[in-house]
């Protein structure tokens, strides 16, 4: 007899006896034991004969309940579905409680859910979410790997807080209600753990590129954390990044590799994960009709995705970009919460959703920013202002994706540092890259958790991560 998956089941063809195991999603008429396991969206329809079994039994039969079901795989007599079992016997692995079980059977609201973070993932959106995670986790991998990139695992603490992408939550072994203090009275972090300061990362950006210039292509895919106050639905305490660096690529290429590997993972799932996105797609139909028509979008999930990878982004310059926003409606009836009036000013995510989902419809590849609003180790141009940055924007999500050509020069960079007030000696490993061999560099950072949203139209980055970690929350 053959142990199956719901997946694996559902495929079969051969009609034999089987077994399989699985949580009760419902049980109809003492007859109908809807099962799932985790392997498809969809359930196995068990029919019990009630007459043949135990009431006892019968009873534990509920929502949630662990189940070993033995049976033979017929030709379903209902609707909805090819084939079902016909019991010969059930066996509870596991009781549930149908009065306390917080996963019934019916609509429940993702605040709720995210509340029961541990269970949710025995619904079906958030099963679909989770299994499309998984499947661009690995379309990530499958990209870099063929296309001959290396991995590589970035430290997860720090003793460099130079990277300048966020406020850092400190790494310490000291005790805190009484630690030891230098002479003037700070807190002396040489008897701690490290012998230094430390932080848990931002970014594995820096590291990455003492390795792309010795290997050429590498990437990390590892957690960052960001300790800013930013309690929205774009920003969370501890996310995975996925940042690629490449030796002797420059801008340009840069903006190509970004464009090619976002349409390559996100290829990959419209391919391989059709059933849970066709859900996610009707769940979100679903969601459009009770809304005004004037929110409601043009293109379905699906669509969406499609349009992402059968579309060129738009390449604009940040310069072109304040004339759009400047001379747009939005600005000129101060629309905007900030008003954009000239040039330097930082973009909002207000601004960057008006460039990409009313002005150009398309995902949109902004480069060449002000400096001063960049971090320091990006290219300076020959204009003396600005930097070979660029930043990918998506529909509905911003920016997705945030990266440059890295400033190779050496005197540049230690100028550039001098006036940020980043000492040299915290970074002697970095300049030692501009020392030796030095060359022309690139990369970029996307925000995974970004991905997931704009691949399940997920709205609310708190849902598309098992347990999300975000100011004053750190539940699970
Ligand atoms: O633009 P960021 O800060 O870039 C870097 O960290 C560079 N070191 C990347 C590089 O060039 N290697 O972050 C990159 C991306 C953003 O575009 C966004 O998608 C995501 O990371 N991101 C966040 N995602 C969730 N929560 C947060 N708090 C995020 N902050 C940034």
């Amino acid at each position: 007899m053959n142990s199956y998956t719901v997946a694996t089941l559902l495929k079969e063809t051969k009609l034999q006896e089987v077994h399989i195991k699985g949580w009760v999603r419902t049980f109809r008429a003492n007859r109908f034991v809807a099962l799932n396991d985790g392997s498809t969206l969809q359930n196995i329809q068990c029919v019990v004969d009630f007459e043949k079994t135990d009431e006892a039994l019968l009873k534990r039969i509920t929502t949630g309940a662990a189940v070993a079901i033995t049976g033979d795989l017929v030709e379903s007599q209902g609707k909805g579905q090819n084939v079902e079992i016909t019991v010969t016997k059930i066996e509870i692995l596991g009781d549930s409680d149908p009065e306390t079980y917080p996963i019934q059977p019916k609509k429940h609201s993702f605040e709720f859910l995210r509340e029961n973070a541990h269970l949710r993932t025995r619904t079906n959106t958030f099963s679909a979410v989770m299994r499309l995670r998984s499947a661009l986790s690995f379309a990530v991998h499958k990209y870099f790997n063929d296309n001959g990139f290396y991995y590589m695992h970035t430290p997860i603490i720090t003793g460099s807080d130079a990277e300048g992408a966020g406020e850092m939550f400190r790494v310490s072994t000291l005790d805190q209600k009484n630690p030891p203090l230098t002479e003037d009275g700070a807190i002396d972090h040489s008897k701690n753990f490290f012998g230094k300061d430390t932080n848990l990362t931002v970014s594995g950006q820096l590291e990455a590129e003492t390795y792309a210039m010795s290997l050429g292509k590498v990437y990390t895919f590892g957690p960052t954390f960001r300790a800013e106050n930013s309690n929205t639905s774009r920003h969370l305490a501890e996310f995975w990044m996925i940042e690629p660096e490449v030796a002797f690529m420059d801008l340009a290429g840069n903006m190509d590799l970004a464009e090619d590997f976002m349409k390559s993972v996100i290829s990959y799932v419209l391919e391989h994960n059709k059933e849970d996105l066709e859900f996610l797609d009707q769940r979100l139909l679903d969601e459009e009709k009770v809304k005004p028509q004037a929110e409601r979008s043009d293109l379905s999930l699906i669509e969406k995705l499609k349009f992402v990878t059968e579309n060129n982004f738009k390449r604009v310059s940040y310069t072109e970009a304040i004339d759009i926003l400047r001379n747009s409606k939005p600005n000129k009836k101060k629309k905007f919460n900030y008003i954009i009036e000239e040039w330097g000013a930082d973009l909002q995510s207000e601004h960057e959703r008006f460039l990409v989902e009313k002005h150009f419809k398309c995902p949109v590849i902004l480069f060449d920013y002000p400096a001063n609003i960049k971090a320091f180790y990006m290219r300076l141009n020959e204009d003396g202002k600005t930097v070979r940055a660029m930043d990918i924007l998506f529909p509905g999500i911003g920016e997705i994706v945030g990266g440059s050509q890295r400033e190779e020069r050496l005197e540049v960079l230690k100028e550039k540092m001098a006036v940020l007030d980043i000492p040299e000696e915290e970074l002697w490993w970095y300049l030692d890259l501009r020392k030796y061999g030095t060359a022309v560099h690139s990369g970029f950072g996307l925000g995974f958790e970004r991905l997931v949203m704009f691949a399940t139209g997920m709205t609310n980055i708190r849902d598309v991560i098992p347990y999300p970690r975000t100011p004053q929350n750190a539940e699970f």
